[in-house]
């Protein structure tokens, strides 16, 4: 049976030949019972919202307490991104790499083909126009994504600057990345549909060649608003690859210091880290402003100048919510009065929301992200560790002027962090750019709660990009080399690389840094020492600061916290060399020379430390 679902005509634009020919071809596949364009006007965006609230997936707060916000609760099997699920289907096995699940693409599109067949029966295709940064912006891309779920539909109009005006940059023949995605959830005549359909078998597929992206089976995240972890980070870093710039999983922020001086800064930390406590830092140093550009993705390029400029492809926060507090985010918290949309959080007894961390003391009674009675003896948390909100970043008070900016913002310095109890110091230099990629690509974290898996165990995320790298990860620290060399040959300043490490416990496992307002402090030695003002001193990892370099005014913290937030282990550390050459192992001959030349002088400095 063919399906003969009529497209509708595009709201905007003469029409694009080929967007318009693979649209029909989805619907002939997937066998949806109507076709709607997202045009991005309120009056769509306020009918899709009422369905939703009709169908039960949101459920209104109360207005008077959170105007215009919702609570959608998933089904509990669909909560986090599915790494075992997700796939690079490149023509060449080698060219996904060993840390990827590869699939023969020929292959696999026959199997989707079978798997998508009817796949949106009785539901509405919503088709999205969609710009990655700001509208028309020479680093922006443009992307049309295919959904059956309005809940994506809603949400994809928070992240993305979504509807005609993207529709119209296209033309009718401009590139976009075309990006399928179904819940897998067809719905019979007279069925009636639940809260949140999903499918437990998934697949989020990747065809780098092609730049397609074709998603089964899940309503939830990175599976589903495709613009996020799908097309700004896989498919966009194969794209940085072949075109010569970078698609990162990096906040991006801007640091005015008490003098005045500005510098713009990415960090990078794998999913659940703090990157968004990061991207919203209230500084408790007296003098220090920043302000918001970024809290998950950076696209880098050289700019007018030959300087990495940095923009934000998103346009909004998917932020795990636990966690974030007055304490720890205040400013997040700010973002959050109005106009959202949190999934999976628990319901309090006055129709407003609540998390495990928002307040000290847990509401004598709530309705948990299951939808079950929750009393705070139950011995159960009340909102799901990976539980979200869904914001306009421009709702976030301190959002930078500058965030939209077309051709992004010039970058000093970058941060890689991850989630370690031992060994990584609180701060240190890299010495050069090589160095710098070096400590990019041996980042170690523990596993936290946003992908599946054991929480706690350490594994390599070398760059946070583990789950999000497109192709072959020692390809992409050759391009990183690459593209440090670029500017080396251009005469143009690199930006300084820092790692950074807010989690080291003290043998009584107790964290020996108090992190949030107070990584201002941190940061703030990042930037003097790139302005010359803290040389610092050189250990055998890399540059950190000298005594009395890192202000310490007003915390409390002892001598011997702060000796143990430094100390390197040589022992330890050359048991982690053994590691990270074992780890590169995996890579084969990929791995560049210049990054075993680092490990050489870690090790040569390590021994010299211990003789
Ligand atoms: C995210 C993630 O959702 O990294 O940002 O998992
Ligand atoms: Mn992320």
């Amino acid at each position: 049976m063919t399906n003969t679902t009529p497209v509708p005509p595009a709201p905007a634009g003469p029409g694009h030949p080929r967007l318009l020919a693979w649209i029909a071809e989805v619907a002939e596949m997937t066998m949806p019972k109507d076709i709607v364009w997202v045009d991005g006007s309120d009056a769509q965006r306020q009918a899709i919202t009422e369905q939703l609230v009709d169908a039960g997936t949101l459920i209104r707060l109360n207005p008077e307490l959170r105007p215009n916000s919702f609570l959608a609760r998933s089904d509990p099997s669909d909560v986090a991104r599915v790494e075992s699920r997700t796939f690079i289907a490149s023509q060449n096995q080698a060219d996904a790499g060993p840390t990827n699940n590869w699939r023969e693409p020929t292959e696999l599109r026959a199997e989707l083909k079978e798997v998508f067949a009817g796949s949106m029966k009785g539901r509405t295709m919503y088709v999205i126009p969609f710009s990655m940064g700001p509208l028309g912006g020479p680093i922006s891309q443009l992307g049309i994504e295919l959904t059956d779920s309005p809940y994506v539909v809603l949400s994809m109009l928070v992240m993305t600057r979504a509807g005609s005006e993207a529709l119209e940059l296209l033309g009718d023949d401009g590139f976009f990345v075309p990006a399928l995605h179904t819940l897998g959830a067809p719905l019979g005549d007279h069925e009636a549909d639940v809260p949140w359909p999903c499918n437990d078998t998934k697949y989020i597929v990747h065809f780098p060649e092609t730049r397609e992206i074709w998603s089964y089976g899940s309503g939830y995240g990175g599976n589903a608003l495709l613009g996020k972890k799908c097309f700004a980070l896989r498919i966009a870093s194969v794209m940085a690859r072949d075109e010569g710039w970078l698609a990162e999983h990096m906040l991006i922020l801007r640091l005015t210091s008490p003098t005045g001086s500005v510098h713009h800064l990415t960090a990078a930390f794998p999913s659940a880290c703090g990157k968004t406590n990061l991207a919203m830092l209230r500084p408790t140093i007296p003098g220090w402003k920043v302000e918001t550009i970024g809290d998950d993705i950076a696209w880098l390029r050289a700019g007018a100048d030959g300087r990495l400029h940095a923009i934000n492809p998103e346009a909004g926060f998917f932020g795990v919510a636990p966690g974030t507090g007055m304490a720890t985010n205040p400013t997040a918290i700010e973002s959050l009065t109005h106009d959202v949309v949190f999934t999976n959080v628990a319901l309090t007894d006055d129709g407003d929301v609540w998390w495990e961390g928002l307040t000290d003391d847990a509401p004598d009674h709530l309705i948990d992200w299951l939808g079950n009675d929750w009393t705070p003896d139950c011995g159960r948390v009340a909102a799901h560790p990976n539980s979200r909100f869904t914001v306009r970043a421009d709702q976030c008070p301190i959002i930078s002027p500058d965030w939209e900016k077309p051709e992004g913002v010039p970058i000093d310095a970058m941060l890689f962090g991850g989630r370690r109890a031992s060994n990584v110091p609180l701060v240190m230099a890299a010495r050069d750019w090589a160095h710098g990629v070096f400590v990019g690509a041996t980042v170690a974290s523990e596993q936290t709660a946003a992908a599946e898996g054991a929480v706690g165990s350490l594994r390599r995320d070398p760059f946070a990009m583990l789950p999000f790298c497109g192709y072959d990860m020692a390809d992409y620290w050759g391009h990183w080399l690459d593209v440090g060399a670029e500017l080396a040959a251009k005469g143009v300043e690199a930006p300084a690389i820092f790692s950074v490490n807010w989690f080291r416990k003290s043998a009584d496992g107790k964290f020996l840094w108090p992190g949030f307002g107070d990584n201002s402090r941190v940061v703030a030695w990042a930037l003097d020492h790139l302005d010359g003002k803290a040389p610092g001193v050189a250990n055998a990892l890399g540059v950190v600061p000298a005594p009395g370099e890192l202000n310490l005014d007003g915390l409390d913290l002892s001598e011997t916290a702060l000796e143990e937030l430094f100390r390197v282990d040589p022992d330890a550390w050359l048991a982690e060399a053994d590691l990270t050459e074992e780890y590169f192992g995996q890579f084969g001959d990929k791995v560049r020379p210049e990054l075993y030349d680092q490990l050489a002088t870690l090790r040569a400095n390590l021994q010299a430390a211990k003789d």
